[in-house]
């Protein structure tokens, strides 16, 4: 019998107590349990992709099984992605989705990455920033980028099983995940979508595969095979009784807009303080400075504060974006650009970091956040370390 994961184990829990009153063939329950999760993958692939492995010889696809368990997770070099979700959303995307949007800005606008959820777990991507929001209808959760509708079927919980499935082949690793509630996207934040979240947290699935701690980052050994929730929402709407956390809260209205340098305190009995560089969008350029200043004026920002990462508060979080936003002066520039330049002539944020990375091997830079890091080859393995 193939490997049966357990996630089918849970899947098959949950049938045979459904059927409890009739005899059961437990291969068939695996039959129809893996039949149930190839169909909710199937449903999440438009956010997921799909998972077609790892060769042997990847350095990427399990590298924290390197890592000693007593490892702080705040010690380690975790590269992710920013508006992960983002990754499918091209001008065809977008137009096969104008019945429910009407009309937008160019794709290039909001695509951020070009690789899929398990195409970057493979690649050694271990945060994932995503944003959510209703889907059409207003029903199910679903994944936006401003007023970018990335799939309206795909619903939060596949995804998850997407997460649940990869940690069960790949139990060495542990993946944050940052979960943010997506404005501009013309659907309601209501007390329906918080509740629907909380209790999505609560369930027997969450328990088994979300870290349960509240208010602190632990050890690689505790969050190995699981999701680690960096909370960028708010249950602003629900009652103070539902007052049950897992993972960082890191609360919005502490997180200053375009900041170089936040300073978040997540736990204020332990004293415990995520360093956070968020800045997007380049307001001190004139509007038509243009590409290379742009991006000069964004890596100088980006390696400030990893330089800190490398010297200060190391028993801390330092979370770096190296992604920038679009901006429409002319001429333009786009997440794309930002990250990767303009031709030759003008390398992006994330070639001209390759170098800094590889200077300051061994160094804590803690997460960074990326957009199209794969069009860098070898980005990634500098941020870790390999
Ligand atoms: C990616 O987008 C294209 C164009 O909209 C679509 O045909 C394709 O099915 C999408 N890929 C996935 C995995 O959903
Ligand atoms: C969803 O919410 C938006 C904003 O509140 C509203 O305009 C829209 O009609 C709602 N859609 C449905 C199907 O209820
Ligand atoms: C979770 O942690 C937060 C911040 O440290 C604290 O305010 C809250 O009371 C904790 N909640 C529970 C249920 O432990
Ligand atoms: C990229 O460079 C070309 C010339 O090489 C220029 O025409 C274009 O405006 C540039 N685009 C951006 C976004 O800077
Ligand atoms: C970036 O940093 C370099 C080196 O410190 C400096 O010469 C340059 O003026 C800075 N550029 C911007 C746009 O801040
Ligand atoms: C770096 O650390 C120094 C010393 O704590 C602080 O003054 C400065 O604001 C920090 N800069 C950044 C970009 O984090």
């Amino acid at each position: 019998m193939a490997p049966i994961t357990a996630l089918i184990t849970v899947f098959t829990l949950a049938v045979s107590m459904c059927a409890s009153a009739y005899p059961i063939n437990n291969n068939e329950q695996v039959v129809l349990a893996q039949a149930a999760l190839t169909e909710i993958l199937n449903r999440g692939a438009p956010i997921l992709g799909y998972d077609e492995g790892c060769s042997k010889k990847s350095k990427t696809c399990d590298w924290m099984a390197k890592f000693p368990d007593n490892t702080k997770l705040v010690h380690m070099n975790l590269p992710g992605t920013h508006d992960a979700a983002t990754w499918n959303y091209s001008d065809a995307t977008q137009a096969s989705l104008f019945r429910y949007t009407g009309p937008a800005k160019p794709a290039s606008v909001y695509r951020c990455q070009e690789r899929s959820l398990f195409q970057s777990l493979n690649e050694g991507i271990r945060v994932f920033d995503l944003r959510y929001a209703y889907n059409p209808g207003n029903d199910t959760i679903g994944f936006h980028h401003s007023e970018a509708l990335l799939a309206p079927h795909t619903t939060l919980e596949d995804v998850l099983f997407g997460f649940y499935s990869w940690l069960d082949k790949h139990p060495t690793e542990a993946v944050l995940v940052s979960m943010n509630y997506e404005g501009g996207t013309g659907t309601p934040n209501d007390a329906a979508l918080q509740e629907h979240l909380y209790n999505l947290f609560q369930s027997n699935l969450a328990k088994k595969y979300w870290v349960q701690s509240n208010g602190t980052l632990g050890i690689l050994g505790q969050a190995r095979g699981k999701l680690t929730l960096l909370q960028r929402f708010t249950y602003t709407l629900l009652p103070s009784t539902s007052s049950k956390r897992i993972g960082i809260y890191l609360d919005g209205a502490h997180w200053s807009d375009n900041g170089k340098a936040i300073e978040l305190v997540y736990n204020q009995a332990e004293n415990h303080v995520a360093y956070i560089e968020d800045y997007y969008y380049m307001d001190e350029l004139a509007a038509d400075a243009g590409t290379a200043a742009n991006v000069e004026l964004k890596y100088n920002v980006t390696v400030a504060h990893l330089k800190n990462a490398t010297m200060y508060n190391h028993d801390q979080l330092y979370l770096s974006f190296a992604s920038a936003s679009h901006n429409d002066a002319v001429p333009q520039v786009s997440p794309r650009t930002m990250a990767l330049g303009n031709g030759t002539d003008i390398p992006g944020v994330n070639q001209k970091l390759l170098p800094w990375f590889k200077e300051h091997k061994g160094k804590r830079f803690g997460v960074v956040m990326l957009d199209f890091y794969d069009a860098v080859p070898g980005l990634v393995e500098a941020i870790i370390g390999l």
